[in-house]
């Protein structure tokens, strides 16, 4: 009966494109909800069926309104969140419209860093030590038992956003005193001074099809924090980091529950042993779907889109065959609005990329040992070329 469902996507956020081409390219109704601010982005209309705007995509009754009055005349099989910010708003669509997918708890799991901490230390998986701010007692217990620095950082943000750094008590209770009624939403845990890693993966009823595993340069918070240029690769698929990284991600998917869908998980590398660090139920962003398409040969985004037209069609979900290169990714703010990359000119060079005030690029080659040596090469040459620096978001002394 679903021979063309109907896939409503939500993007407060420009991004996703081509998981709307590849599900219009499977037969799909493609609806496209954004918000009033993205109107002219660059969507791609050719493969969007309606195009809607509203205000504001986090206002939950105001969406739930406007997306119960589109299904008077259509019949929604599937709602896809583009961003991180619109995926507890897809559960509670889903919900209240009966559709198949995640709800409300299920994606809590994958929104909420306390409910991820939680679920992920009661199923007995290695996790920074954490406390909730919620009873006074319990975080005076977590200030004694762990050293500082501590992180305080916001239950439901992304991208390092509000991640303050803690130096003792007094620090936090100042912290905890200007937050206010806000503090609720936040979580302390230990600072681990370590590298940062994240697996990206595809699954289907509960399996993990797809895994790639990724080392970021830098870690994302000190990119963020403090400037300079982001950067990740791929590692070695059958490296030690490798192997153990997914291993680990398939106990964390597995404890968070994910059925089927696209995953972002992170882990911190510290005392010689990984951590879990943080899960999203979406492909990840920053570019990773293009880092990874360069190194495996699939596209994430449009991956996700099949895997979603499959569960709404009853079909099973087939991965294509996969390419074994290795690829890495830099981005950084630039001074140029449209920075000229020509120098960067190695035939590894395979994506560049258009974004005002931006600099990036990915170098892709076989060998894993020739994407480090570019990539050591072009940090320096992009700090030199082309970084700006972004005013700190979070220093305690703002
Ligand atoms: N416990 C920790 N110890 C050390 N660094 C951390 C810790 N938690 C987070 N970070 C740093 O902050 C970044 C952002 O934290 P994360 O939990 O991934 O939140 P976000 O959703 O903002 O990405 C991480 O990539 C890492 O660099
Ligand atoms: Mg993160």
């Amino acid at each position: 009966m679903m021979r063309q469902p109907t896939i409503l996507c939500l993007a407060s956020y420009f991004k996703g494109e081509p998981f709307m081409e590849e599900a219009r390219r499977q037969g799909c109704r493609v609806l496209l909800l954004t918000e009033e601010k993205l109107a002219n982005a660059a969507w791609p209309h050719d493969s969007i069926d309606e195009f809607h705007l509203t205000p504001d995509l986090s206002n939950e009754r105001w969406i739930i309104n406007t997306v119960s009055y589109l299904a008077h005349e259509r019949v929604i099989d599937r709602i896809v969140p583009l961003d991180e910010y619109d995926v507890p708003m897809a559960a509670a669509l889903r919900e209240h419209l009966q559709i198949g997918g995640m709800g409300v708890s299920a994606t809590r799991r994958f929104r909420d860093k306390l409910a991820m901490r939680n679920t992920a230390h009661s199923a007995g998986l290695r996790v920074p030590e954490y406390v909730g701010v919620l009873n006074y007692d319990h975080l005076r217990a977590f200030m004694q038992r762990v050293p500082p620095p501590w992180l305080l950082k916001p239950r439901t943000e992304a991208g390092a956003m509000g991640i303050k750094r803690i130096a003792g008590p007094d620090d936090l209770w100042r912290w905890l005193d200007q937050l206010g009624d806000e503090q609720s939403f936040f979580l302390l845990e230990q600072y681990l001074p370590g590298a940062v890693f994240h697996v990206d993966s595809l699954v289907w009823d509960g399996e993990i099809v797809f895994a790639s595993a990724q080392k970021y340069g830098q870690p994302p918070l000190n990119v963020a924090h403090d400037g300079g240029v982001f950067v990740t690769r791929t590692l070695p698929p059958e490296s030690e980091d490798a192997k153990a990284l997914r291993a680990f991600n398939v106990q964390v998917l597995a404890a968070l529950g994910l059925s089927r869908g696209a995953a972002h998980a992170e882990y911190i590398q510290a005392n010689g042993q990984f951590y879990f660090l943080e899960a999203a139920a979406r492909v990840g962003g920053a570019h990773i779907a293009d880092l990874i398409e360069k190194a495996a040969g699939i596209n994430l985004w449009a991956e996700w889109a099949r895997l979603v037209v499959a569960d709404a069609r009853g079909e099973t979900y087939r991965l294509p065959t996969l390419g074994h290169d290795q690829a890495g990714l830099l981005v950084c703010l630039a001074k140029q609005d449209y920075p000229d990359l020509t120098a960067y000119n190695d035939h590894e060079v395979v994506w560049k990329l258009h974004k005002k005030n931006h600099a990036g690029l990915i170098v892709a080659s076989p060998d894993g040992s020739r994407v480090q040596e570019l990539i050591d090469a072009y940090v320096p040459r992009f700090a030199a070329d082309f970084l700006a620096v972004a005013p700190p978001k979070n220093k305690p002394t703002d």
